[in-house]
């Protein structure tokens, strides 16, 4: 008899060229081709990240916000993925201050000392551009420009760790070690995810970690799947939401919006990057200031 409390699923990885368009949990490797058409996404993502930063104000209605994104998409031959995406009907996620992600938005104006992600995803040519950022609404408090810092920190030491032959655990486990060091917490309810051809895909990416007590857990941890092993090709995000309270979360009844249990602040910075042969590309800088 197959030993049945112990069924993991392994995992596969699959060359994108030849796999079907659908999730099915391969995790598809792309080839050095397809990252320029992630470029080109990618970029047009950022560059909306970076015009968004002249127009986020005190009085600026967020749907205001979303028509912006919808139009600069539109002008340059992109697509807002999240447009009709599983029953969601606008081009962006507005998150303010206590709301973690998911924020719809609507007719109500920013508020002075308000922070706010705000998250884009463009479509271009069949590939997707995923990438969001914190703004300031005119005077923010001390804490909460902060928590913008820990949260962009935490995401970039994430990334850092990339290259063949690491984990996801690894991503997780650096943006949690910093975070909770910062006396921060990591939202579990939301992860990062593959992107490329599909907008949300294999594999899933945590930003907790696993602690290991020996390589061999390690070991095991990747053998059996639980921990996944990152090859060149891989295209993925990561996107830690970090809050300055507890980590709970709950969805408020639009069923969308996810706000913090504690209603404590939460930050929110993410990049889409793929894995090279030497470590990682991330493909959503920004022309202004990190390119
Ligand atoms: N852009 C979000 C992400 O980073 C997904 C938003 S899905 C939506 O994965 F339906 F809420 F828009
Ligand atoms: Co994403
Ligand atoms: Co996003």
């Amino acid at each position: 008899m197959a030993e049945s409390r112990h069924i993991w699923r392994m995992v596969t990885y699959i060359d994108a060229a030849l796999a079907p368009l659908k999730n099915e949990g391969q995790i598809r490797l792309y080839r050095q081709e397809d990252f320029a058409g992630m470029r080109r996404a990618s970029r047009l993502t950022a560059e909306c990240l970076d015009a968004l930063e002249d127009i986020v104000r005190p009085g600026l209605p967020t749907d205001e916000i979303d028509r912006f994104v919808y139009d600069f998409g539109l002008a340059h031959g992109a697509l807002p993925a999240t447009l009709g995406y599983k029953g969601y009907m606008k081009s962006t996620c507005v998150s303010i201050n206590h709301v973690v992600c998911h924020g719809i938005p609507n007719e109500k104006p920013l508020k002075d000392g308000d922070i706010v992600n705000i998250d884009v995803t463009f479509l271009l040519d069949g590939w997707h551009g995923d990438s969001s950022r914190m703004y300031k609404v005119g005077n923010v408090k001390r804490a909460a420009e902060r928590l913008m810092e820990v949260t962009y920190e935490a995401m970039m030491r994430g990334i850092a760790v990339i290259r063949p032959g690491a984990t996801t655990g690894d991503i997780g486990h650096a943006i949690q070690e910093y975070a909770e060091r910062e006396r921060c917490s990591v939202v579990r309810d939301f992860c990062g995810h593959g992107v490329g051809r599909i907008f949300h895909d294999a594999p899933n990416i945590l930003h907790y970690g696993n602690s290991y007590g020996s390589e061999a857990e390690r070991h095991d941890a990747i053998s059996k799947g639980r921990d996944i092993e990152l090859k060149p090709g891989m295209i993925f995000t990561v996107e830690p939401m970090i809050n300055l309270g507890r980590p709970q979360v709950k969805i408020l009844s639009d069923g969308w919006t996810a706000v913090t249990r504690d209603r404590s602040l939460s930050a929110q910075y993410e990049h889409s990057v793929g894995v090279t042969e030497t470590g990682c590309e991330i493909f959503t800088l920004s022309p202004r200031h990190e390119a």
